[in-house]
């Protein structure tokens, strides 16, 4: 079993920084910003709180699960409860009672390349077979790609809109044409919507309010790690037809027993702090206006404005080809030993000659992490990017 490759180079930086490398990362997948100071303090409190000491119920605390049934109804005009809701460790977790609920083996299951490697693990995990589906030149998935991949043991398709790494959102035209094929085919959609705040083009729509007709066989995945700055919480969940919390909810109690109920009362307080994501979208807009910039004036990049999440995903083939780098995975292991700079090469994301840069970084650590890739790699023309630029683009 391989582990994902994203990890490979944080401990690869890791190890640079344990002898004494001043190492900038912009490969994790994950806000720098610390978890805000209202969902702290309710943290805080629950553990103080003897409620918290004892064994809860194992899917999840009602308060949460009906929040996050709240939250849903808004997001797809539908009606959902408390009961539709499974609480889970992050949205990894929630992924993975997805596929284990849907998945037998041998079953295929389509994710989409590029994409997050983890989708393919969650599938592989349930001794499914995941099938890449080529995205177009838009990083999207369409319904015309997907049935050419659809075999008779084609049991299930996972989307995440905006993705990981490409941040592109699909057009709720597309997702209607996706949900009428997985209609038609009687395959299961998983939407993981873990990056659904993060949406820069303002068109971003849950899959069920474009197809309410899917209801009854989707799963939707989210979670409070990307947009309240909260990964080390480990708190997400899935909402889903009844069978499937069933399973889930087994699960669940066969193994970890619950969520830990602290960390629950902390995602309660998140999702009750509605200004957080919203502030973090605002600065990540502007943050990758100037990132994608700056990669832009690097000669042999051509990286596009990403339309949602948190990653700048350029096309590096023709720096590869000018400099003789087999693949992305030899520039970024370049870029970590001479520059200090960690990047994701595109490999981990089942593509190649791409890199992942993550823009969910504080101003300063961004335009040193700019610095150091123009001074690596060069630019055409136009000064270094400044202070000024970030300034400005307030
Ligand atoms: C598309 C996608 N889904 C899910 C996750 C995992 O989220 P969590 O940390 O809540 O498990 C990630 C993390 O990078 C991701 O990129």
């Amino acid at each position: 079993m391989t582990d994902n490759p994203i990890f490979a180079v944080a401990a690869r930086a890791e190890a640079l920084r344990a002898q004494g490398a001043d190492v900038i990362t912009l490969a994790a997948g994950e806000p720098q910003a610390a978890t805000s100071a209202v969902v702290v303090e309710a943290a805080v409190t629950a553990v103080r709180d003897p409620a918290t000491h004892h064994y809860g119920t194992a899917q999840g605390d009602p308060a949460l699960r009906a929040l996050v049934a709240t939250n849903l109804a808004d997001d797809t005009r539908l009606p959902w409860s408390a009961n539709d809701v499974q609480i889970t460790l992050g949205a990894k977790h929630a992924l993975f009672l997805a596929g284990q609920a849907l998945i037998d083996a041998g079953d295929e299951v389509l994710v989409a390349a590029p994409g997050w490697p983890g989708h393919a693990e969650v599938v592989t995990a349930a001794r499914g077979t995941p099938v890449p589906v080529a995205t177009d030149e838009e990083y999207r998935v369409s319904a015309e790609a997907l049935d050419r991949c659809r075999t008779p043991r084609t049991r299930a398709v996972i989307l995440s809109s905006p993705g990981n790494p490409t941040g592109a959102v699909h057009p709720a035209s597309s997702l209607r044409q996706i949900a009428d094929w997985a209609q038609r085919h009687g395959i299961w959609v998983v939407s993981d919507d873990i990056y659904r705040a993060f949406d820069y083009t303002g068109t971003h729509r849950s899959i069920l309010q474009v197809a309410p007709h899917l209801c009854g066989h989707t799963v939707i995945v989210g979670g409070v790690s990307k947009e309240h700055a909260m990964t080390g919480w480990r708190v997400g969940w899935l909402a889903a037809p009844p069978q499937i919390i069933a399973s889930a909810r087994l699960h669940v109690s066969r193994t970890i027993t619950h969520v830990p109920t602290v960390n629950q009362r902390a995602a309660l307080a998140a999702l009750g702090d509605t200004a957080t994501p919203v502030e973090a979208a605002d600065d990540y807009r502007r943050r990758r206006a100037l990132l994608v910039e700056a990669l832009n004036r690097i000669d042999g990049v051509d990286c596009p404005l990403p339309d949602g999440g948190m990653f700048a995903f350029p096309d590096v083939s023709a720096l590869l080809r000018d400099r003789g780098w087999a693949s992305s995975a030899d520039l970024a292991a370049w870029l970590l030993d001479t520059a200090h700079l960690a990047v994701v090469p595109s490999e981990a994301f089942n593509a190649p000659g791409r890199m992942r840069v993550c823009f969910a970084v504080d101003d300063h650590t961004l335009i040193t992490a700019i610095d150091r890739l123009i001074t690596a790699l060069g630019h055409t023309g136009t000064p270094e990017p400044t202070v000024r630029q970030i300034e400005e683009a307030r």
